[in-house]
């Protein structure tokens, strides 16, 4: 496991030992030669393992591993004592440290303690991920269709890695959770998931938001404030519904993705940040390239590895567990026990066209679950708009300037969707004939058999996508 490690020691032969000790076994190593200089940095940024010196002048190697473990980063601290220091290395365990190892030591000896460091965190890191797993009981991603699976696969191997994910689809699809899913599989799982909404700022605004400002770069601006880079800096960034991002800071969103490096507006330094960027959008980026409104380099750049969120309508196999977990979900929140939905509903969801997706059914749910007062759900529990949706998607409901013809079917369609397609009910409904309905079902394309044909006997529940 390649380790972050800072190496602290005002003596620079042992400096350079240990640094070439560590280089030599891949780490990343960054070395200072004093307090002062290991403060700043730790301000700045984070690190796997500190190997530090107990004594220095000023600012001993106790003032950092005090001030590292007071931090909210699970840094690992390695002292280096002196002959003579046992104590003071006593004294450093009981604050927190790591291990300890005595002047003069061997290479194999530093090797040593800095694995046992890494396996150390490895088992951290494993701790975390369990326990963000059980904390997150509600939050976890449900996939049972081929389409679902296979993003979830898509997002294990991805997630190790730092490359640009761009995630597509439609409202409520469920894009954030999958990016969030990504960071929790990924080793940056205990350093910040940051969110920003693209949509939701003005530009100016937008541009601090991002890279963050200087004290006095813009009227009320009164102090230094770090943009969502910086905070993410080791973490994930989210940029969510990307394609609303102004144009002009389309340029510079690229050059943070080329060069890991920005500026903090009304500066003239460069800051570098090591983020993982997931952007997403629920638009046509292709679309809005051809229309001008988006740079393509930049697409290019966030489509790395492209994921596509296919709608719920299109991952049916996916209905029955998603309304069980939202079902145990909101009985968990208003202490009910509700066991499932029955078959009609679970019919009706399998046939509606969730324009607003996974959230539209978790909606329904939590709503059916508060007013319901039997163990199973059923139809009565949800808006009829379930029931009608999918023909009002299709034409409008009636209004004046439609032709009777088009009430006629609009009604009959109607009819019959509500009925869950018994033709005989409908057909009393309507006050006609059966074989008239079949006559008039024939002329509009609804046949007997076909795929609109939606039987309450024989709904299919295992149709796959
Ligand atoms: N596969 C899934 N399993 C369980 N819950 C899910 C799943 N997908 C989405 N959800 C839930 O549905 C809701 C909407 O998901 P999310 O916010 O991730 O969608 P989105 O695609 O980002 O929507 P929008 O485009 O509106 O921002 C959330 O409460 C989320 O937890
Ligand atoms: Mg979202």
């Amino acid at each position: 496991m390649k380790l972050d490690i800072l190496i602290i020691d005002d003596d620079k032969l042992v400096n350079e030992f240990v640094r070439d000790t560590l280089v030599r076994h891949k780490h990343e190593v960054v070395t200072v030669f004093s307090g002062e200089e290991a403060k700043e940095i730790l301000e700045q940024k984070s690190f796997d393992v500190v190997v530090t010196d107990i004594k220095m002048k000023r600012i001993s190697g106790m003032d950092i591993l005090r001030q590292i473990k007071s931090g909210p980063v699970d840094t690992v601290v390695i002292m280096m004592t002196a002959f003579g220091e046992v104590d003071n290395a006593v004294e450093a365990m009981k604050l927190g440290a790591f291990d300890y190892l005595q002047k003069p030591f061997s290479p194999d000896e530093m090797e040593l303690a800095v694995n046992r460091a890494g396996d150390f965190i490895k088992l951290q890191l494993e701790n975390k991920r369990l326990r963000a797993e059980v904390g997150d009981k509600y939050k976890k991603m449900i996939a049972k269709s081929s389409k679902m699976t296979k993003i979830v696969d898509l997002c294990q191997s991805v997630a190790p890695t730092r490359s640009t994910v761009l995630i597509t689809g439609e409202s409520g699809t469920g894009k954030e959770l999958i990016a969030r899913e990504i960071h929790t599989r990924s080793n940056r799982v205990d350093m910040p998931f940051v969110k920003l909404n693209c949509a939701a700022l003005p530009g100016g605004l937008m541009e601090s938001e991002l890279f963050g400002h200087e004290k006095g770069a813009f009227t009320g601006a009164v102090k230094r404030t770090l943009g969502r880079f910086e905070l993410s800096d080791g973490g994930t960034l989210l940029l969510d519904e990307i394609s609303e991002i102004p144009y002009n800071l389309q340029g510079k969103l690229l050059r943070v993705l080329q060069e890991r490096e920005f500026e903090r507006v009304g500066s003239g330094s460069s800051i570098q940040v090591d983020v993982r960027i997931i952007a997403t959008t629920n638009r046509n980026l292709k679309k809005h390239i051809a229309e001008g409104k988006f740079r393509e380099d930049l697409f290019f750049r966030l489509n790395v590895i492209p994921v596509e969120v296919p709608p719920l309508r299109e991952r049916l196999d996916d209905i029955p567990l998603l309304v069980n977990h939202f079902i145990s979900k909101y009985c968990a929140e208003t202490g009910k026990e509700i066991t499932g939905v029955d078959d009609s509903a679970l019919r009706l969801f399998m046939k509606y066209h969730w324009p607003g997706n996974i959230r539209e059914l978790e909606n329904c749910i939590e709503r059916a679950v508060v007013i319901s007062q039997n163990k199973i759900l059923s139809t009565k529990d949800f808006p009829s708009s379930l029931v009608l949706g999918k023909i009002e998607d299709h034409g409008a409901g009636f209004r004046v300037g439609m032709s009777v013809h088009e009430a006629e079917k609009l009604l009959i369609l109607k009819t019959l969707e509500e009925q869950e397609g018994n033709r005989t009910r409908a057909s009393e409904i309507l006050g006609i004939n059966p074989r008239t309905l079949r006559n008039k079902l024939t002329e509009y394309g609804v046949a007997e058999t076909g795929s609109k044909e939606i039987s309450s006997e024989q709904a299919d529940l295992s149709q796959t996508e």
